[in-house]
């Protein structure tokens, strides 16, 4: 059986950079769902559907194919054959898929394609439901969270540090509306599993977190 671990959580909480280090430790596949939205929502903006036209979105859901594959160990995301890996990291994409990712054809596409990766791979996968719904049966589960005053600030030293302009306040308030959209949606919204374990990082280090995490892995 092939080893599952969860990793939820809010935007900013460091699920990515956490996930990556362990699964180097450990072996195991690293997927990032959140890429497989921003490949959707990359999709809708090109072709001008609108966020809030669900009948739309629903038709079109079928006409696109999103896929994995990994070079060097790094997910590529590919979106009818063309590798957009680089293309959805903007502020433009993650709001658009916050937005589109609460419609169920979006959702049970992407969740499809996540539980074919677990079955066979060890996989470390990080998203939003992972524990709650596409893998309730992960070997381990985390909860990855920090308060949002620590998640803008991580995010304005990113921004800061590749020398782009950043508004600390515009940048918490972004966080705070994607949480609540995250956390309200109907289906399967953002939540801590019941049997996962909540890990706050706001006062850890990163070497912190993925020895927690490790620790979990090994019990
Ligand atoms: O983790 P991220 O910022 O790349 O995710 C972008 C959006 O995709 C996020 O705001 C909500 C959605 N998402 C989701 O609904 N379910 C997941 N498993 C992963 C992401």
């Amino acid at each position: 059986m092939a080893m599952n671990v969860a990793i939820d959580g809010p935007a900013g909480a460091g699920k990515s950079t956490i996930a990556k280090a362990i699964a180097k430790k450990l072996g195991y596949v690293y997927v990032d769902t959140g890429a497989m939205y921003r490949a959707m929502a990359l999709f809708f903006l090109r072709s001008n559907i609108s966020k809030d036209d669900e009948a739309k979105i629903s038709s079109v859901v079928d006409d696109i194919n999103v896929s994995i594959k990994y070079e060097d160990g790094a997910q590529h995301v590919i979106l009818n054959g063309e590798d957009v890996t680089g293309l959805i990291r903007t502020e433009e994409v993650g709001n658009m898929a916050s937005a589109t990712s609460v419609y169920g054809p979006v959702r049970s596409k992407l969740v499809a394609l996540q539980q074919e990766l677990a079955k066979t791979t060890d996989v470390i996968m990080d998203g939003r439901d992972i524990g709650t719904v596409v893998l309730p049966n992960a070997d381990v589960k985390v909860f990855l969270t920090a308060s949002v005053e620590c998640r803008a600030k991580r995010r304005y030293d990113e921004l800061v540090a590749k020398g782009q302009d950043a508004d600390f306040d515009q940048i918490a308030k972004d966080i705070e509306e994607r949480d609540y959209r995250d956390s309200h949606r109907e289906i399967s919204p953002l939540k801590q599993a019941e049997d996962a374990t909540l890990v706050d990082s706001s006062d850890m280090t990163i070497d912190e977190v993925v020895e927690a995490i490790i620790n979990l892995c090994n019990k």
